[in-house]
């Protein structure tokens, strides 16, 4: 098999394709031959050496894939076999052969290919996570989400918009007539506006109902005092802290010295009446019974035509390093994905 490994933090061309045997699949899991893996803003601050979740380098990064069975391991369900399937991989997804427990697999509704396949599991179980299972959002509600035009981001949207909801999003400005085209009411420019003042300017000073926050830092506190009262502020990540191609241990300081340490607290939160939590999908391996069931409902979204997987662009495994400057160039509008072969 063939695998993008990270040898040791750096920029991106530290990435290098190393040649390993086929993995046989241990008891209840599956091997994969990979068509499509998904590049996600983690595996750039794993390969920066600063993502905490990270194993120790080398490593293989990816959380990911999709593909098609070509083995079983003992004790895995026999009808697997020749499924074309999507799964989430713990570490590992930069492969061109997968090995994984069958728990975190599914099978890819006809009329989606691979590469499609790929863009589903990490953006839009994260975002059906903090959109609609802990944030909650209804009919009529605001969603101020940041990072709009990312994966993430369009994902957050489209479910927003199919529950109802209108939708706020920050994003650079070359994102911003996609975003209105997809059905973003106000998009706002945070490089150049101060977001807060926008949002509160946007809903007269009324707030928004669910904030969706990756970016961390101040960006943390902002977001928390543009809630409407019963608002909720999802945090999912510390994008701030990743300025350049190699790790800035000043960014990522600036921006642990900046998270709201006191600002969160029980008075505040009972007092103001507003709702804060934490994401991490990365931490929910031992909860695959309830993340399939919102994986099932996620398909089922893209069967009715609500989830639209959009894709900003493929790489093959040889160019991966070219895929990490894409994305930290900011230039994605929507998923990143990367090719086995040449
Ligand atoms: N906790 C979880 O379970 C979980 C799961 C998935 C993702 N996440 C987090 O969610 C965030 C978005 O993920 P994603 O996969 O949607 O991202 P993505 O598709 O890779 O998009 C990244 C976008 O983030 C924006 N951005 C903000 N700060 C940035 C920075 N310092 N450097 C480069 N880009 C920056 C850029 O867009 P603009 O310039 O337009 O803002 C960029 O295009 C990341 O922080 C990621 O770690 C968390």
């Amino acid at each position: 098999m063939r695998q993008i490994w990270i040898p040791k933090a750096g920029p991106p061309e530290v990435l290098e394709i190393r040649q390993a045997p086929d993995p046989q699949p241990q008891a209840g899991e599956i091997r994969i031959r990979v068509e499509a893996a998904g590049v996600n803003f983690a595996d750039i601050v794993g390969r920066l050496g600063i993502y905490a979740d990270l194993p120790p380098m080398p490593v293989v990064v990816g959380y990911e894939v999709a593909g098609r069975v070509d083995e079983i391991g003992a004790g895995a369900d026999p009808d697997w076999l020749n499924c074309n399937v999507l799964a989430l991989t713990r570490f590992g997804g930069y492969s061109d052969v997968v090995c994984v427990p069958q728990t975190q697999v599914a099978v890819r509704p006809e009329n989606m290919s691979a590469t499609v396949g790929a863009t589903i599991p990490v953006n839009y179980l994260t975002a059906y996570q903090l959109v609609c299972v802990m944030g909650g959002l209804r009919a009529g509600e605001t969603l101020l989400v940041h990072s709009a035009g990312g994966g993430v981001g369009i994902a957050a949207i489209q479910l927003a918009l199919h529950a109802g909801a209108n939708v706020i999003g920050t994003a650079s400005a070359r994102k911003h007539d996609y975003l209105k085209q997809i059905g973003v009411e106000h998009c706002i420019d945070y490089r150049t506006e101060d977001f807060e003042k926008r949002v509160l300017e946007i809903t007269n000073g009324d707030g928004v109902e669910l904030v969706l926050d990756a970016v961390g830092g101040v960006s943390f506190k902002k977001s928390y005092r543009v809630l409407a009262p019963t608002g909720r502020l999802g945090m999912f990540g510390i994008s701030s802290a990743a300025t350049g191609k190699t790790r800035s241990r000043l960014s990522f300081l600036k921006m642990a010295a900046a998270l709201p340490w006191f600002q969160f607290t029980p008075p505040a939160l009972i007092n103001q009446n507003k709702g804060v939590f934490g994401v991490n999908l990365g931490h929910l391996w031992g909860e695959m019974a309830r993340v399939r069931v919102w994986l099932d409902t996620i398909l089922d979204l893209y069967s009715q035509g609500v989830v639209k997987p959009v894709i900003a662009a493929q790489f093959s495994f040889a160019e991966a390093a070219a895929a990490h400057h894409y994305i930290q160039d900011r230039k994605n509008i929507g998923k990143v994905i990367l090719i086995p072969g040449e």
